[in-house]
């Protein structure tokens, strides 16, 4: 586990992109925001200093990741990703762990959206402490759900 850095932005596309591959068949939504990043915003996103992001590797291949997003006592979490032949090995919830982690004193609150109909993904972030809040269309219509978790440092 550690910072993931500028010069991971290839190797964290493809892990992003091969793991959100079964997220957008299930929705029958290839253009959904993780799948149309691009190299050059993933690389931005990532060198800014509003954004806390991490990587997990295996050796030197590039397992998993994730983006924390600060925006005053917010803190959205992203692009949480693991390589397909690796999931359900505990890299996710390492991840997971490292970010909640890292969160600045400011943040009171954590959240982030998942499909509405990802019930692993749903019983993983209540089990890790969210909350769902909301549900709602994202912006190529499907159906998402809100989760916050509120911080009590
Ligand atoms: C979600 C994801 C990052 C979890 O990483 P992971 O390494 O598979 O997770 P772990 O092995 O640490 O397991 C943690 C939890 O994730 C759940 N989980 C979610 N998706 C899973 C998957 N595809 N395979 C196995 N477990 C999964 C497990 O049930 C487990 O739940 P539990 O703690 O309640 O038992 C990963 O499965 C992934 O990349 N999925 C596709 C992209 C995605 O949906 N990202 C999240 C969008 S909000």
């Amino acid at each position: 586990m550690g910072a993931l850095t500028a010069e991971h932005a290839g190797e964290a596309l493809t892990v992003q992109r091969a793991a959100y591959v079964t997220e957008a068949q299930r929705y029958s939504a290839p253009d959904i925001p993780p799948l149309t990043e691009t190299l050059d915003e993933l690389r931005a996103e990532i060198e800014a200093s509003s954004v806390l992001a991490f990587g997990a590797w295996l050796g030197p291949r590039l397992v998993g990741a994730v983006r924390g997003r600060l925006d005053g006592d917010r803190m959205e979490v992203a692009r949480f990703v693991v390589a397909p032949d690796m999931q359900g090995r505990g890299v996710g919830r390492a991840l997971l762990d490292a970010i909640h982690d890292a969160v600045p004193a400011t943040v009171r609150t954590l959240w982030l959206i998942t499909g509405a109909d990802s019930v692993q993904n749903l019983r993983m972030y209540e089990r890790a402490g969210y909350r769902r809040v909301a549900d709602r269309k994202d912006s190529v219509g499907v159906a998402i759900t809100l989760l916050e978790k509120q911080l009590g440092h």
